[in-house]
């Protein structure tokens, strides 16, 4: 059996979990394939809101075996505190879950680091997490971060983590005169991870591929959202992994070839958490209806979203090098009330129209979008079950949408909780 990939298409947030979680009634294995606890995966049934920041979004449906993979950046001290409140909630956990022994360990030194770096930024600052993403994903690709596997030799972590800190102490002290961080405590409170996550510790890719060449169905889970990629984003206003298709095989180690599904999340409007260039931003009293009624807060941060309208020419692009074969759509319901609604389906820069996108900060921050306004509706359709129920002017809005981008919309979402969602849409196929 294949690989399905769930991939946010704009700037994150635009309701992953949920759609994870609907799919993983089918699905074998749940994996989580980059990013760290700066991700805040959402699912709410019954009385229960529930956010996921590093296991996967399947660990509710007890059928389903969760993956973190390699490509993740994980902090040990989040993960085991999730942990324990899935258990507290009464789901099994420790037959379920697999940490890969790749997956390079979030360390306080890199909160520290980052939060120093950012400070120095001022006004150019990223707007990160503060979960020390980027400073985790630099060790990893300057060769001396210290990966899970070195949690379970505590001779080895000792002097893999004695050796780190002081450099990292040197970096704080000289560059950003900040407190030195105390060895023999971080020493201290790491080894005490060791026995926690050992149950969990897994070879991932080894187990992933074994489970498909079982007949087992993965569905790989991405976080933030491909506007976000360290490539194909608007850097230096990125996160540092990949959330776009590719980070899939590199994160999980399963070949290219074992994927047949490309599943896109996209918001009915946008939203963008930190700073960088946001073209159909709305700085007025419509951004601030989708903020209230959207609730557009981070899950993570509690930080309040930048909210706009629906940016057709961005989720081309990343329908483009994601080969998006479906689209979810989420939160379509936050649009009611509004009379109309304004697609952005081209941009103006320098005197010419577009629907190119161009990823650089430069471009991007000078491109005047170009709107289609469509009609509104006013009718609540949190309750709407079905795609003839809804009002003829969302039914328009969904096939405009699909058919600008050729691509055919298979799930609706109009609501939070896991019951809210529109699944039979075989018959909007794109033009
Ligand atoms: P970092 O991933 O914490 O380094 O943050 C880099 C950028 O990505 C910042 O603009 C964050 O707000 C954004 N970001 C990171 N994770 C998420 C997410 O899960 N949702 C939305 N934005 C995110």
């Amino acid at each position: 059996m294949p690989v399905s990939i769930v991939i946010g298409s704009q700037w994150g947030d635009e309701g992953k979990g949920k759609v994870v979680d609907l799919l993983s009634q089918d699905i074998d294995i749940v994996a989580r394939y980059q990013g760290g606890a700066n991700a805040g995966h959402t699912i709410a049934w019954d009385d229960t809101t529930f956010v996921l920041h590093l296991v996967p979004s399947g660990i509710f449906h007890e059928g389903v075996t969760c993956v973190i993979g390699n490509g993740v950046v994980l902090d040990p001290a989040a993960v085991i505190e999730e942990i324990q409140t899935i258990k507290d909630l009464g789901y099994d956990v420790e037959d379920r879950l697999r940490i890969s022994h790749n997956a390079h360990l979030i360390m306080p030194y890199h909160k520290a680091v980052e939060a120093a770096r950012e400070e120095a930024r001022d006004a150019d600052a990223i707007g990160t997490t503060g979960r020390g993403i980027g400073p985790a994903y630099m060790d990893k690709f300057a060769r001396t971060g210290i990966r899970v596997v070195d949690l379970l030799d505590r001779d080895v972590l000792r002097e893999k983590l004695t050796r780190a800190i002081e450099e990292k102490n040197a970096i704080l002290q000289r560059i950003y005169g900040a407190d030195e961080l105390d060895v023999d405590k971080i020493i201290e409170e790491y080894v005490e991870f060791d026995q926690l996550i050992d149950p969990y510790v897994t070879n991932t890719s080894e187990y992933l591929c074994n489970a498909l060449d079982e007949g087992k169905h993965v569905l790989a889970e991405g976080a933030q959202g491909s506007l976000l990629d360290v490539d194909f984003g608007s850097y230096p206003y990125v996160t540092s992994s990949h959330p776009t298709a590719g980070g899939c095989c590199t994160g999980l180690g399963v070949p290219p070839t074992e994927v047949n599904r490309s599943i896109g999340i996209a918001k009915a409007y946008c939203t963008r958490v930190g700073n960088g260039p946001f073209p159909t931003e709305l700085n007025d009293a419509v951004g601030e209806q989708l903020r209230d009624v959207g609730n557009e807060y981070g899950a993570t941060t509690g930080r309040p979203r930048r909210c706009g309208w629906l940016d057709l020419v961005a989720l081309r692009y990343t329908s483009m090098i994601n080969g998006f074969t479906e689209l979810a759509i989420t939160k379509l319901d936050v649009l009611s009330g509004l009379d109309e609604l304004k697609v952005c389906t081209a941009y103006q820069y320098n005197g010419k129209t577009t629907q190119r996108f161009r990823s650089e900060v430069q471009t991007l921050e000078k491109v005047e979008p170009v709107y289609e306004t469509l009609p509104g509706w006013d009718d609540d359709i949190t309750g709407v079950r079905h795609l003839a129920e809804l009002p003829t002017e969302a039914q328009d809005y969904l096939a405009f949408v699909s058919d600008y981008l050729g691509v055919d919309v298979s799930m609706v979402s109009i609501g939070p909780k896991r019951q809210q969602i529109i699944t039979d849409l075989e018959a909007r196929m794109p033009a």
